[in-house]
């Protein structure tokens, strides 16, 4: 039975949509041009990273995945970097398992081979490690390991914003001053945070202005994922009508988290009840699964009476925000801004909306009703 994912990134046949994404990004990383990918959080930046580094993968091209979010310290970055890029020599395994002795990691002979070219990398058996130094070397390491071979190098890091989390400005100054003078690589940095990274990346005096190309990402073309609905639904026996997949698709406007949640759980509600939930259910169900999502995210914004009064406005009113809080008191420009830039609204052709479809529905039906 094929698997349903509404969480973890897809890639390969799970991966819907996004094929102009995909060439664009891979034309632009083959030229030897950065990238900085935008989104908030669950709109499919990891799937769609990890899909081009798996379709651009051939005996010419490296790749390397560093997620910095599940990076909770310094000392552990420049290990991951050094395993990833090791990884296209398949010594990932052998590195992480004997990274504490040298005897042990120079008794790999293709291991050895690799420290040889790169001596830096006997430094993480030392006791009193120098991480700060090993960062260095191992930032160089993506570039000039696939010199050695000949080879380019695609390297991504995902989340790249949480690396202020890490030692923020020195490393951020490490990283520009060492990559921008890396020839052999290419690099895609990835973050949900649009105010975070445009500190880093957009405004003119970001660290990294005018270094990679930016890209915001929006959602998955509706039709694919009906086509995909259609075909994933097939496996399971279950038959729905193309309208009531458009009501669906509609709803969370090819959302990709929230259109995959709603697959997972048509199938569920088909092996419970036997039958489709009506639309009504669905988004019900959706509710239930998401209850703490959706608080937590609602608490989060509710820290400022500015942008709750603005987001009402823009789940009621959408495009006339402006006028529906001309006389309010409230400093509109300044709220859309705030909300715009850590990705809780953004701008469409029919006004602003929230970006999380399952949020505003939740705001209309529990929020607005009470006042
Ligand atoms: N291209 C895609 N096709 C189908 N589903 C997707 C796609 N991109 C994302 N998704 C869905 O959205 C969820 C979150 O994707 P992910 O890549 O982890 O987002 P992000 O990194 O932006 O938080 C995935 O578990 C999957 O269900
Ligand atoms: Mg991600």
């Amino acid at each position: 039975m094929a698997q349903l994912y509404a969480g973890p990134p897809v890639t390969g046949l799970n991966f819907v949509g996004r094929e102009k994404e995909i060439k664009y990004i891979t034309e632009l990383l083959k030229l030897g041009q950065n990238i900085v990918l935008i989104a908030p959080r669950r709109y499919g930046k990891t799937s769609l990273v990890l899909e081009v580094l798996s379709r651009m993968k051939n005996p010419e091209i490296y790749s390397a995945y560093i997620d910095v979010f599940s990076i909770p310290t310094l000392e552990i970055l420049p290990v991951q970097i050094t395993r990833e890029v090791l990884k296209n020599h398949l010594l990932d395994s052998i590195f992480a398992s004997t990274k504490n002795s040298a005897l042990a990691m120079l008794k790999n002979l293709n291991l050895k081979a690799a420290i040889e070219d790169f001596e830096y990398i006997l430094g993480f058996s030392e006791t009193q490690k120098n991480s700060w130094e090993l960062l260095e070397k191992s930032i160089d390491f993506i570039d000039q390991f696939p010199a050695k071979h000949q080879k380019r190098m695609i390297c991504a890091f995902d989340e790249f914003g949480d690396i202020s989390k890490l030692d923020g400005d020195k490393i951020i100054k490490l990283f520009r001053s060492k990559i921008q003078m890396h020839k052999n690589a290419s690099y895609i940095f990835s973050g949900s945070y649009e105010s975070v990274m445009s500190s880093l990346f957009i405004e003119k005096n970001a660290p990294f202005f005018r270094f990679a190309r930016v890209i915001n990402l929006g959602n998955i073309e509706k039709e694919k994922f009906i086509q995909f609905f259609q075909a994933q639904l097939k496996n399971y026996q279950i038959e729905c009508q193309n309208e009531y997949l458009t009501e669906i698709l509609n709803f969370t406007k090819g959302h990709p988290y929230y259109s995959q949640l709603a697959l997972q759980e048509i199938v569920i509600f088909n092996a419970l009840n036997k039958r489709n939930p009506d639309f009504g259910e669905l988004l019900e169900q959706l509710l239930v699964v998401e209850k703490n999502y959706i608080e937590k995210s609602w608490e989060e914004i509710s820290v400022s009476k500015e942008n709750v009064r603005l987001i009402m406005s823009v789940v009621q009113m959408r495009n006339k925000v402006y006028s529906d809080l001309k006389n309010s008191g409230i400093n509109v420009s300044r709220a859309i801004k705030s909300l715009t830039q850590n990705g809780t609204i953004s701008k469409t052709e029919r006004g602003y909306e929230l970006t999380d479809p399952l949020l505003s529905y939740w705001i209309e039906t529990n929020v607005m009703k009470n006042i």
